[in-house]
């Protein structure tokens, strides 16, 4: 049996999985976590190094585990690799790693983001790069280290993202494939090339900046010694793989016009497949992204709330679960038990509201000084309500970013969701009831590990196109329709989230 591994390194950890190639159905798949730093309010970094041992670990454990099926190395056609997106790795001269990864949700360089927007001109920099600066993708994040670390700055001779490291550690090639290069604020998104313009404009050494990539090409091969390290045979190929949202789509499917897709990871994002890069020109500055995807020549729009997952994950940290769940901690998933909690809640948590700023808000306030909190507590509210506000803040949150993709003029026919999130049916009868529109689900039940997985279909000529790849794998599994009657409180909720934002703006701006 043909066999295609997919490596997703997501922010909470990484996971490796192994599909069968003819209908990509799942064969194993292993997941390890990683910590995430939090060394001042606003910045998120995580250390590459952790990443690899996780990568290592969870290579291995699914290859030992498919061989216990009878698959063995030999049979992995090839290896995709998906990602957290923006997250800046610097290497020196000897190819090390300079300093931790500054991660995609990390808010610290919004001076640079100015800095940055008056050099090259804040309607040429849309006009080269699609997108406006902000503190979440790559190229602040840089000139924040230059600003802020000069001496690391003047050691650095590459800038890899989080998964094009990985794969300089699996293959020795270093490289930036496109979906993800287009997050830097950098890449000249209509053409997929660095922009010389925006280089220019800022400075910006080309050589720190590896050659862009195709998706769905393979552009390297392993190692022997990651052979040696992993289980896995030398020389089998590596796709260029996507961003992990490209990669997600790509999994459910979302690669023809028509389609979206709700992600609930860490973040949450709304993104709708286009057939040329559109901007959003609703407002001063775009307020969704415009990506290359990695189907070639395709992009999408996407509106991305900071904390969704996150959000969650904060609760089930900061504020605990419920006893018995703790007693039985390994063998429940503690998302969906919080959820399941939520269920006893009604729909609006009896007028308790929850922003989901944890980590300032891109779509679509593009701040990074906005703040989470809990509006409309009393005495009368308990754990499980605090819950459920999270799951509905989230959902209005993600209907922000829907509202302005919908803005757009897209005829989206279908949504599809998928992210750890998503596998909450409380959570998606939320979304869909939020939205107003029924959401699908498919079998791509890894995520973009799978996405990653066809690309590197495509790349090793297991499949002849991306969307061939998803017609031969994807199908729609299940389906959460809106439901009329709670129409009326979320609306009336949503009008009261909408007005909180801009009512505590200039408490957000001017911290104690
Ligand atoms: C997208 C973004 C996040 C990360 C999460 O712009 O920053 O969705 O990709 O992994």
């Amino acid at each position: 049996m043909d066999a295609l591994l997919g490596i997703d390194l997501g922010t909470t950890g990484v996971k490796s999985a192994l599909f069968n190639a003819e209908d990509g159905q799942t064969i194993t798949s292993a997941f390890f976590e990683y910590p995430l730093y939090h060394p001042q309010p606003g910045w998120a970094e995580q250390n590459p190094e952790e990443w690899w041992r996780a990568t290592l670990a969870a290579i291995r454990a699914c290859l030992e585990a498919a061989a216990l099926h009878g698959i063995m190395p030999a049979g992995v056609r090839g290896v995709g690799l998906s990602g957290q997106m923006h997250g800046v790795v610097l290497l020196d001269e000897r190819s090390m790693v300079l300093r931790p990864c500054i991660i995609w949700a990390d808010q610290r360089s919004e001076a640079q983001c100015r800095w940055m927007t008056e050099r090259v001109g804040a309607g040429t920099l849309i006009d080269y790069v699609s997108n406006p600066a902000l503190p979440g993708f790559s190229a602040p994040k840089a000139l924040w280290v230059r600003d802020n670390e000069p001496e690391i700055f003047a050691r650095a001779r590459t800038l890899l993202l989080p998964k094009d490291y990985i794969r300089f550690l699996l293959t020795g090639v270093k490289a930036m494939e496109i979906s993800d290069a287009a997050g830097t604020c950098l890449l000249d998104v209509r053409r997929g090339q660095w922009s010389r313009e925006v280089l220019d404009a800022i400075g910006f050494d080309p050589a720190l900046l590896p050659p862009v990539v195709p998706a769905d090409t393979i552009c390297g091969t392993i190692t022997a010694e990651v052979a040696q390290l992993t289980g896995l045979i030398e020389g089998t190929p590596v796709a260029g793989g996507g961003a992990d949202n490209a990669c997600g789509a790509v999994g459910n499917g979302v690669v023809r016009s028509g389609l979206a897709l709700v992600s609930i990871g860490t973040s949450g994002v709304v993104l709708a497949h286009t057939g040329s890069p559109q901007v959003d020109r609703s407002g001063p500055v775009p307020r969704v992204h415009t990506f290359n995807h990695a189907v070639p020549h395709a992009w999408y729009l996407m509106g991305v709330t900071q904390g969704a997952g996150l959000s969650l994950r904060w609760v089930r940290d900061n504020i605990g679960l419920p006893e018995m769940a703790i007693e039985r901690w390994a063998a429940v998933d503690a998302y969906i038990t919080l959820s399941m909690e939520a269920e006893h809640v009604p729909p609006g948590s009896d007028g308790l509201l929850f922003l989901p700023y944890l980590q300032g808000e891109r779509t679509p306030h593009l701040d990074a000084y906005a703040r989470g909190g809990w509006i409309g507590l009393t005495a009368s509210h308990n754990r499980r309500h605090l819950v459920r506000s999270v799951l509905e803040g989230v959902a209005f949150s993600l209907k922000d970013c829907f509202a302005i993709i919908q803005e757009q003029g897209l005829a989206l026919e279908q949504v599809r969701a998928t992210g750890g999130g998503a596998k909450s049916p409380l959570w998606r009868q939320i979304i869909a009831d939020v939205l107003g529109v029924e959401l699908v689900t498919t079998n791509a039940s890894e995520g973009p590990a799978f996405g990653a997985a066809l690309l590197a279909g495509v790349a090793s000529g297991v499949y002849s196109s991306v969307q061939e790849a998803c017609d031969a794998t994807v199908r729609v599994v299940e389906h959460t329709g809106p439901q009329p009657q709670h129409a009326a409180v979320y609306a009336r909720m949503y009008d009261q989230y909408r007005a909180l934002y801009p009512a505590l703006r200039p408490i957000f701006s001017h911290p104690l």
